[in-house]
């Protein structure tokens, strides 16, 4: 009798203490998780300032390759920021740039010069609008003067 309490009382003990490891390690994660690095609102945003002012040099070279890269790589930062940003507010309002992204990209993929200008510019004025709702009115984007770099040639390959 006195072998089968000890022994109940080692099997209990294992199992209590399994449980208390696996909670540590649960407590663990979750810390690690809490202090991950996530990238902001405004770092998504200052990427996609970059992909914006260069899909403009791109369009005007009419390098359409590059063009479809510059949309796609504006297309991943808009995914990023409803992954990594669902706690801000604003982005509620992020839809609104779907359509003027999709038309650019057509006017990119049917290679029309004069359709990508113009959807360029609507496209520019919807981060404006969005700005505005957002109380980022200060913040004021426009068609870029000047390549972001000096390292990058927008000429098409062929
Ligand atoms: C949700 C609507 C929304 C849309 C659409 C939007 N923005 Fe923003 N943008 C914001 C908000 C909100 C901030 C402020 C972020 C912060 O608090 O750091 C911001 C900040 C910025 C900043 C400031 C970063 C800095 O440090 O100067 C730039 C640049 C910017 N946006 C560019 C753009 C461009 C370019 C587009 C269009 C291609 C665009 N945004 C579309 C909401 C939007």
């Amino acid at each position: 009798m006195k072998v089968f309490i000890l022994l109940l009382l080692i099997i209990f003990i294992g199992l209590f203490s399994c449980q208390q490891s696996t909670q540590n390690q649960i407590d663990n994660l979750k810390q690690a998780l809490a202090n991950s690095y996530k990238p902001g609102l405004g770092e998504f945003m200052s990427g996609i300032q970059v992909h914006h002012a260069k899909l403009w040099f791109a369009g005007q070279a009419q390098n359409w390759k590059l063009a479809d890269f510059e949309i796609n790589e504006i297309k991943e930062s808009l995914s990023g920021i409803e992954k990594y940003c669902s706690d801000r507010p604003e982005i509620k309002k992020l839809s609104m740039i779907i359509e003027p992204i999709n038309n650019l990209s057509r006017a990119v993929i049917s290679k029309n010069i004069s359709q990508f200008k113009s959807s360029y510019a609507i496209l520019t004025s919807t981060c404006n609008s969005c700005h505005q709702a957002t109380n980022h009115d200060y913040n004021i984007i426009i068609q870029p003067v000047t390549p972001p770099y000096s390292n990058q040639d927008f000429k098409p390959t062929n």
